[in-house]
């Protein structure tokens, strides 16, 4: 087995870490004080390719694989949470499912805005009545001659407001339950629908988390990812793929979380010496620089699955479970850690936490990744038994 990054990958890394000092670092504060979408940065994300990483270069893309993106968002997410989100619905949640399940005109169509960045991306799939129970939606695609019609809104749309392109999932059959479920990509500048609540959030405020509303409005058949009835699976697939990018940004932000933490123990003293060389921070910082490498080692290996072509839903499922929670227990040790001034604005140590409290709650909370961690390992024991 070995664990070397490919000269690719390191490339990439590097290239992904140094622009993250540079440019994301030291604009992190400021990105999370004015809550505003960081368009410049963004922009210079577009221009590295950073955008639609595993989309073919046929279609403008950067034609990488699945590792290259994990360890890209690794290194993006370190340097600002939100446009680790940013870059991570872009590319897991619009450009992969148009990759996967488009026609060539579709793909044609609408990859090579989105990969170069001219068009930012959303994914409707949450209601205001159903996240995790997603085949509970109301939200309907109704045929009618060449197009559905659309009714329904969607909630928690991470780049909601900024979206020119949607991948929206919507009961085309409401009768049926998931079987009843289609895909569409709808672009608002021809199928215009409306942007609702802006939400005030707790973290990543640099990213727009909005509603959809959609009132009538019609989006051509030719649209429709895949076949009607099979949009329960093109989103099940796409948050398959999703999770690995979450769980890296859930590993980017512990990463800095740890670092910042223990340049302060090395910098603080107290009773005498600098406060790293006492048994309780070196406890937790053992811990957290554990939990870091553990986390890496999940993700890399649902990364790999996934470009080896192998079922992976279970492994994505444990990498982002894994990864979330530790950054979790990372960025509220890394507060600790810096006593008094952890719990103050003008340091980045609380805004690490904030940052990563969404990783267990968005794209399958918790509880989710442990239902599918269990089916999964239920059924390979019954096939094995
Ligand atoms: N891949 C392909 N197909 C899958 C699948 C997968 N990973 N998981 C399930 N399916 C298929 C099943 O095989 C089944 O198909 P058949 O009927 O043909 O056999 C069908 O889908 C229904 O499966 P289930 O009976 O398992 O469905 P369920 O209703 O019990 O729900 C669930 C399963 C795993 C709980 C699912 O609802 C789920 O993942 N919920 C969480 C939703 C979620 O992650 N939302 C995040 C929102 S997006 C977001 O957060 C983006 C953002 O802004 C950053």
């Amino acid at each position: 087995m070995d664990l070397d990054l490919s000269e690719t990958h390191e490339i990439i890394q590097q290239t992904a870490r140094s622009f993250a000092d540079k440019e994301l670092l030291p604009a992190a504060h400021k990105i999370d004080k004015e809550g505003k979408f960081p368009a410049d940065k963004v922009a210079k994300m577009a221009a590295m390719g950073l955008l639609g990483m595993a989309v073919p270069e046929d279609y403008d893309g950067a034609g990488l694989d699945t590792l290259a993106y994990a360890i890209a968002m690794e290194e993006i997410s370190r340097g600002c949470a939100s446009c680790g989100v940013i870059m991570s619905v872009q590319n897991s949640l619009v450009c992969d499912p148009i990759k996967t399940f488009g026609t060539t005109a579709q793909k044609k169509a609408f990859l090579p805005s989105l990969a170069t960045g001219r068009t930012i991306g959303c994914f409707a799939l949450s209601e205001p009545g159903s996240g995790s129970d997603a085949a509970g939606m109301r939200t309907t695609a109704i045929r009618d001659g060449d197009d559905y019609v659309i009714n329904g809104t969607k909630n928690w749309i991470t780049n909601g407001a900024e979206a020119q392109i949607c991948v929206l999932i919507a009961h085309s059959n409401p009768v049926e339950r998931h079987k009843g479920i289609s895909a569409f990509v709808v672009d608002r500048r021809q199928s215009p629908y409306g942007i609702g609540k802006v939400e005030d959030k707790f973290g990543i405020k640099g990213s727009s988390t909005t509603s959809l509303v959609f009132e009538d409005t019609r989006v051509p058949a030719a649209n429709r990812l895949g076949n009607e009835g099979d949009g329960f699976k093109v989103a099940m697939t796409t948050l398959d793929g999703g999770r690995i990018g979450i769980a890296s940004q859930a590993l980017g932000i512990a990463r800095i979380a740890f670092e910042e933490a223990l340049r302060y123990s090395r910098e603080r003293s107290a009773f005498g010496k600098v406060i790293g060389d006492f048994g309780a921070i070196q406890e937790m910082l053992a811990d957290m620089a554990t939990d870091i490498e553990a986390a890496r080692l999940l993700i890399w290996r649902a990364a790999a699955a996934k470009d080896a072509g192998e079922k992976y839903g279970k492994f994505s499922a444990m990498a982002k479970l894994y990864a979330s929670e530790a950054a979790a227990r990372i960025c509220h040790k890394a507060l600790q850690i810096h006593g008094g001034y952890g719990y103050v604005k003008e340091y980045n140590a609380e805004r690490h936490v904030r940052d990563a409290r969404i990783t267990e709650i968005y794209e399958g909370t918790s509880e989710i990744q442990r239902l599918v961690i269990a089916r999964e390992t239920l059924t390979e024991y019954a096939a094995h038994a």
